[in-house]
Parts: C-alpha cells; sequence; structure tokens
C-alpha cells in the first residue's frame, strides 16, 4: 500500500503541469506541425528527385495546413494565460508569421512550377527561417 502511494506521487510529480507544459503538447496546431513536418520531407525528396509535379502537390497541402494553422493559438498562448490586448497582439504578430510563410509557399510553388531551380533553393531557406521564428516566438512545448 504505501508503495503504491509512493508510485503514484512520482507519479503526479512526473507529469505536474510544469514539466508537462515543457514537455510534449497535445494541441490541434501540434497534430497540424506534425502533417507540416511530414508533408515538407515529402517535397524536399521529391524536388531531390527531380518530381516538381509531386511536389507542387506537398506544397498544395502545406499551404492548406498552414490555412488552418492560422486560427489556431499556440500553447504558449494560454500557459502564458495571455488576456485582453496582449493576446491580440501576439495572436496578430502570430498570424503575421503564417502569413508571411503562406506567401513564401506560394512563391515555392511557382518556382516549381518555372523550374526555377536556384529559386527553390532560396525559397527553402526562407521557410526554415520563418520555421525558426515561429518556434523562437511562439514554442513552449
Ligand atoms: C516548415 C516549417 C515548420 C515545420 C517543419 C514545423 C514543425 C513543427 C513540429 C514537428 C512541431 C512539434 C514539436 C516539435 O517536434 O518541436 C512544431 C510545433 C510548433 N510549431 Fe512548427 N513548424 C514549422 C513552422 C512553424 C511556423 C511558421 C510557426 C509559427 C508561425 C510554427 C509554430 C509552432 C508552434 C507554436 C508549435 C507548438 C505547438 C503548440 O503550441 O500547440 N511552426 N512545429
Amino acid at each position: 500500500m504505501k508503495k503504491t502511494l509512493l508510485t503514484a506521487a512520482i507519479m503526479s510529480m512526473a507529469f505536474s503541469s510544469t514539466v508537462f507544459a515543457h514537455g510534449v503538447c497535445d494541441t490541434t496546431l501540434h497534430g497540424y506541425m506534425e502533417n507540416i513536418k511530414d508533408e515538407m520531407r515529402a517535397m524536399s525528396s521529391d524536388v531531390k528527385a527531380g518530381d516538381s509535379e509531386s511536389a507542387v502537390g506537398h506544397v498544395e497541402a502545406l499551404i492548406s495546413y498552414f490555412e488552418k494553422s492560422r486560427s489556431e493559438a499556440p500553447h504558449k498562448f494560454s500557459h502564458d494565460n495571455l488576456q485582453g490586448a496582449e493576446l491580440k497582439a501576439q495572436t496578430a504578430e502570430y498570424q503575421k508569421v503564417v502569413d508571411d510563410t503562406i506567401t513564401i509557399l506560394k512563391e515555392l510553388e511557382g518556382a516549381l512550377k518555372a523550374g526555377d531551380s536556384a529559386k527553390v533553393r532560396d525559397l527553402f531557406g526562407a521557410i526554415g527561417e520563418q520555421r525558426n521564428l515561429g518556434h523562437r516566438s511562439f514554442k513552449d512545448c
């Protein structure tokens, strides 16, 4: 009995909200981000294999996952208990980073269709920068 209580106490400490907040978060946005990761991988292997047509399909899927992500709030906003004007300002900043990412993806679609591989490479770099910016600013799990 004593042992069971000790185990329960350890388990509850290990999964307490502070520990969990910086672990994996089970949000809708997290799910879209996993889809985005998979689509990015598939798209870049198509580009390496020279299959632009298939790559364009993955870029279109990426655009739609970012459009869905735009109406979700990062976990950080509720964890930091953002409200009122602060929540409004942070939401606008988040949506701006998403919108800029969508603009870059649309340019990438054009560059793939035009067979402009130098531009495709540059735009890959720009997407990586958006990911770093988005994660640095809004990701806490
Ligand atoms: C192609 C670019 C991107 C990829 C491949 C990507 C991938 C991921 C992955 C795999 C996760 C899950 C956690 C992890 O493993 O680190 C994640 C989480 C997250 N990403 Fe991205 N991401 C990208 C761009 C962005 C952008 C542009 C933003 C913001 C505008 C963003 C915001 C977030 C946030 C806020 C989370 C945490 C989930 C939450 O708060 O609910 N990501 N991302």
